[in-house]
């Protein structure tokens, strides 16, 4: 499986990529998780991608382009992968078909983009908390922590992502409306598209994708 998720900010790709890679053994290459790795670690990069990422605009291609030539050159990519939030745009799409021919030597199996409406995204990421230390995901509401406010893995306390702010959601959402929901014609003729309801319970949702990937 070499899948793509496509959808908006919120749709539940990170939640969903969690449950696949569970059940078919593949990595999850998240480009915003990248991203916030390097934010943290105080690179270069990481410099660079925040103030975009803080003004809910996208990272400029190259740094993207070349975050991504640099994370397929580990071994791990070999059995599989789930590219969560990349591509984003036509420039990374066209620089991902030049990858997957000349260095991954491999294709796109599956491309899954999750629809969800702009007032359930804002709900979703207002209300979502993460954990700084594994990553989980969790929901206010939805999919509430164990014990309030900690992680159930490591009983980290979880935080609010900076750009999960009412007002970047909403930028965001405008970003992935102009430039990203583009790729869906981008890739609506590959024969590998596969557009499903995203407002669904996460149970349901998963079930549904299984029965594209199986
Ligand atoms: P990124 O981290 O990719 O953010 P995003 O695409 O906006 O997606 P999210 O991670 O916010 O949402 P998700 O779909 O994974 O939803 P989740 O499962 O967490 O990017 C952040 C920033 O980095 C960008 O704005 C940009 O600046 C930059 N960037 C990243 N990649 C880039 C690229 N390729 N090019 C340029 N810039 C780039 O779910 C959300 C919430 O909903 C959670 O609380 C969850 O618990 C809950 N939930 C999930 N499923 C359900 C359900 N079925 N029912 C109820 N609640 C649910
Ligand atoms: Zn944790």
């Amino acid at each position: 499986i070499n899948l793509i998720f496509l959808g908006p900010p919120g749709a539940g790709k990170g939640t969903q990529s969690a449950k696949i890679i569970d059940e078919y053994k593949v990595v999850q290459i998240s480009t915003g998780d990248l991203l916030r790795a390097a934010v943290k670690a105080g690179s270069e990069l990481g410099k660079e991608a925040k103030v975009y990422m803080d003004g809910g605009q996208l990272v400029p291609d190259r740094l993207i382009i070349d975050m991504m030539k640099e994370r397929f050159q580990s071994d791990d990519c070999k059995n599989g992968f789930i590219l969560d939030g990349f591509p984003r745009t036509t420039a990374q799409a066209e620089a991902l078909d030049s990858m997957l021919v000349n260095d991954l030597k491999t294709s796109i199996t599956h491309i899954i983009s999750l629809e969800v409406d702009d007032e359930v995204v804002v709900t979703r990421n207002t209300g979502r908390r993460v954990c700084p230390k594994c990553g989980a995901t969790y929901h206010i509401k939805f999919n509430p922590p164990k014990t309030g406010g900690v992680c159930n893995n490591d009983g980290e306390t979880l935080v609010h992502r900076d750009d999960d702010r009412e007002e970047t959601i909403r930028k965001r959402l405008a970003v992935y409306h102009q430039t990203t929901a583009l790729l869906k014609d981008y890739y609506g003729k590959s024969g590998k598209f596969h557009e499903l309801n995203g407002d669904d319970t996460t149970d349901n949702v998963f079930a549904a994708i299984k029965k594209i990937l199986d």
